[in-house]
């Protein structure tokens, strides 16, 4: 009985395909694997005009995929398509060596990259649901060990070597657990929302510079790499110095094709960073040949998990790699507002800042307010939530300069001495956008 190895990364790819062939599909999956840990030793294309149910390429194809391996060293097979579970092991049989498929290589990607509590018990709980499907008599034998290579990582041994109503109770635990950590992360939203900061949010294709963008912008250490799907958790921080106050920057995963849709449920509360913001920041790598395709990609993902309707703002990253693009932004009558920079350099930073204030300047409410003492307590109000800009004292009061968001301002003039603010809130909002 063949033993699946867990020596080396060394990888075959095989790209499966069934139009005119893409090369970019291949380079793509490439990059995945090596994200991975991978060496990517060899690839073969095949044809697919009718998948063979046994092992979904063809037996001509198989045998020079047999070959291949044996050329070029490979012990591990990435078959850049979801595979059904029996497809995936007679393709091990019959290749001797192990198997991996789309969704498990992003998977272990994944499991690599969690990092907080609740990425964790995502991934666990997505390559628990897809290893079930898996999970079959005769297979337990073969012993899978944490850390043991690509597909093997993650959840495991303990719970692959019981049964399926372990597996099953071993789910159920998980998603009691991820429904708490949900229930802790919308109260934390709601308390965010009573701040009732402008949000923005910054979706991409993996690797556009999302991270690189959110450290320029909040000079934060926030991880980056020349890596896939670096940034697996969101992560949330405060702006401050831009026109319009305050407000709260979300960097979210990277998106990538054909997300296996165990992973778009799991990752729905990072992902709801961007269905919830005000904003989006949709960054496209510019250098990048097929960012025309990417954007559609990003889009496509968008529309699903409920976002396609929000507001975004692209930001073509990375000009420093291309010739002679200066940063610019670009306002068509129609269509979506762009900016060009370089994250890495900081060019053009400030005109990413300046559209973004721009956007948000209409949701303020700011002007002079006199008070008088008998309304102190709005004056306390106001302090508290960092509304006051200038304030001086005089024998009738004070004289503020205050400036907070208009929803506060809405909320505040229902208080008790609220009506002070009105004049405020009647004034027309300033225009949203104004190039
Ligand atoms: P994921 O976490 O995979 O979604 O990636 P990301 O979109 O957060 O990308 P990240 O910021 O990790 O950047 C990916 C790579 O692009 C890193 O090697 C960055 O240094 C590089 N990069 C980011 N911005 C720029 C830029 O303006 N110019 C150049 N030349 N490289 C950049």
């Amino acid at each position: 009985m063949f033993e699946r190895s867990r020596k080396g990364e060394n990888a075959l790819l095989v790209q499966p395909y069934s139009g005119p062939a893409e090369p970019e599909l291949l380079e793509e999956f490439a990059e995945l694997a090596r994200s991975a840990g991978a060496r990517v030793v060899g690839s073969a294309t095949a044809k697919i005009t009718r998948p063979h149910p046994a092992h979904y390429i063809g037996t001509g194809k198989l045998d020079e995929v047999k070959m291949l391996c044996e050329a070029t060293g490979a012990d591990l097979v990435l078959v850049n398509q979801a595979l059904s579970p029996v497809q995936e092991r007679n393709l091990e049989k019959a290749l001797s060596r192990r198997v991996v498929d789309r969704t498990g290589l992003i998977l272990d990607i994944f499991a690599q990259r969690a990092t907080s509590h609740e990425g964790k018990l995502q991934v666990e709980l997505a390559q628990l649901k897809h290893m079930a499907t898996r999970l079959v008599r005769g297979w337990t034998h073969l012993e899978r060990q944490r850390g043991g290579g690509i597909g093997l990582r993650g959840p495991g041994e303990t719970q692959l070597e019981t049964d399926r109503r372990l597996l099953q109770k071993r789910v159920e635990q998980l998603e009691k657990r991820l429904e708490k950590v949900e229930v802790q992360r919308g109260q934390m939203r709601r308390a965010r929302l009573r701040n009732e900061l402008p949000r923005v949010a910054l979706v991409g294709y993996t690797n556009a510079g999302k991270s690189t963008l959110f450290n320029a912008a909040t000079q934060s250490g926030v991880y980056v790499a020349d890596q896939l799907f670096a940034t697996l958790d969101p992560t949330v921080r405060r702006v401050e110095g831009l026109a319009c106050g305050p407000l709260v920057l979300a960097d979210t995963v990277g998106f990538v094709r054909d997300l296996p849709h165990e992973l778009v449920a799991a990752f729905r509360s990072t992902l709801s960073e961007a269905r919830d913001a005000d904003l989006l920041l949709h960054v496209v790598d510019a250098a990048d040949p097929l960012r025309e395709e990417r954007i559609a990609q990003v889009d496509a993902v968008l529309a699903e998990i409920g976002a396609g309707e929000l507001p975004q703002l692209r930001v073509f990253n990375k000009i420093d790699l291309l010739k002679e693009t200066a940063p610019r932004r670009e306002c068509p009558a129609e269509g979506v507002e762009k900016v060009w920079l370089s994250a890495r350099s900081g060019a053009g930073l400030d005109l990413l800042r300046t559209a973004i204030a721009q956007r948000f300047v209409a949701a303020r409410a700011s002007g002079e307010l006199r008070l008088t003492p008998v309304q102190a307590r709005l004056r306390a109000r106001l302090h508290a939530l960092g509304a006051i800009r200038e304030e001086c004292a005089d024998e009738h009061g004070w004289r503020l300069r205050i400036d907070l968001s208009r929803a506060q301002a809405e909320q505040l003039s229902r208080e008790k001495d609220g009506a002070a603010l009105e004049p405020l809130l009647a004034a027309p909002a300033a225009p949203t956008y104004n190039p």
